[in-house]
């Protein structure tokens, strides 16, 4: 796929105000519009933006006021289990599923209305293809550029491009029913890439994937995202995700519940860092003593890590702190005045995974 076939930017509104700089120019007298200062940047528009989004069916929300942004280039992981309102989005935005409140934009657009507009610019990759009995993978891919009105002298070529770039050239003769699931899943990406959409959403695309498989798909987002493709991808695991994606979502029943960009994430954590305290002999007596520290948030008793005995008189405190830039060096004087032994001191270290579990227990507001 060259990107230089990607259909051009969504220009900027014309109602766009020139920045405070402009305005303060010296007054020569100048073309009826000003050109914009130097190095100024027109804003562009989000990408995907939802507002309110609602869905009911009957008396079931399945989607609660969703909020969710994507600038143009961001690859956002939304995280979800199973009924939380993944697929649900992802057919609204598509324009295949009529919502029951709120807004849906895409590339500057509201969904409802812009039917055509909205196909062109969103690549959607159900999370599952359907049935095709008898129709090669090349014939497959040709019905869908059809669909898609390209010319047909592109046809092949455009074909052809996306073969090569989902690695699937060997099988263009194959049977769409006789591939593999990984094979399908990239067909199926194949299919969402002939009209070279500038947002694609893809729903699960490593679902029911073995780990080699999953690896391919993974290298393959992150050479669409390379090209600058916009992507709102779902899934219900964050390890699959946190590596490539610049933005997380985690939403559960129709609610988002935190999102941002993953530094935001790590920092909003980072700000309410826990301390494993390990201490030998009398638990309650360090807890007493720690507590009564005004600088000490929280103290409590950790529960022993599996698989891993404690050393027998030893017990791990988690202890938080009010200012999270305080050191933790005066735990352990605290401890040793009050004679409390100590085997270990360890701030957290924290990964992807556990920011997500104090978010999403509200650990971190
Ligand atoms: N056509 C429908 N009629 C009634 N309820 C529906 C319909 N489609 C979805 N739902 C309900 O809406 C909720 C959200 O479903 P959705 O498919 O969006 O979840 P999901 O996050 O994609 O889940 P999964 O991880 O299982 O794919 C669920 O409770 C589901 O049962
Ligand atoms: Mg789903």
């Amino acid at each position: 796929m060259q990107p230089e076939t990607l259909p051009p930017p969504v220009e900027a509104p014309p109602t766009v105000a020139p920045p405070p700089a402009a305005a303060a120019a010296p007054s020569v007298a100048t073309a009826a519009t000003p050109a914009p200062p130097i190095g100024y940047v027109a804003p562009r528009p989000a990408a995907i933006y939802t507002k309110d989004l609602t869905k009911r069916y009957g008396g079931l929300v399945a989607l609660d006021h969703l909020c969710l942004e994507l600038d143009p280039g961001d690859v956002f992981g939304f995280i979800g289990p199973n009924g939380a309102g993944k697929s649900t989005t992802m057919k609204i935005l598509a324009g295949l599923l009529e919502p029951s409140g709120g807004e849906a934009v895409v590339m500057g657009k509201p969904v409802g209305g812009n039917g055509d507009f909205v196909r062109r610019q969103i690549g959607y990759m159900p999370d599952f293809i359907g049935v095709y009995e008898d129709l090669k993978v090349s014939e497959y891919l040709e019905f869908f550029a059809s669909a898609y009105a390209l010319p047909r002298k592109q046809r092949k070529a455009t074909v052809e491009q996306v073969l090569e770039l989902t690695d699937l050239a060997y099988k263009r003769d194959a049977l769409v029913d006789s591939l593999s699931r990984g094979m399908t899943q990239r067909l199926s990406l194949a299919r969402v890439l002939i009209h070279d959409p500038p947002v694609l959403l893809l729903d699960e695309p490593a679902s029911g994937l073995d780990p080699r498989a999953r690896i391919e798909i993974r290298e393959l987002l992150k050479e669409l995202q390379r090209l600058g493709k916009t992507i709102l991808i779902s899934s219900h695991i964050l390890s699959e995700l946190g590596e490539f994606c610049n933005k997380l979502g985690i939403i559960e029943r129709g609610k988002m519940i935190v999102q941002g960009t993953v530094e935001e994430l790590v920092a909003r954590a980072r700000a309410h860092p826990v301390i494993a305290v390990a201490v030998v002999g009398d638990a309650a007596r360090a807890v007493g003593v720690l507590k009564a520290d005004p600088r000490v948030d929280k103290v409590d008793l950790a529960p022993p890590v599996p698989g891993s005995p404690a050393a027998p008189g030893v017990a791990t405190l988690a202890v938080t702190l009010y200012d999270p830039d305080q050191h933790h060096g005066f735990l352990a004087e605290r401890l040793v005045a009050a004679g409390v032994s100590i085997d270990g001191i360890h701030p957290e270290k924290l990964r992807l995974e556990d920011v997500f579990l104090r978010l999403t227990k509200g650990l971190v507001q």
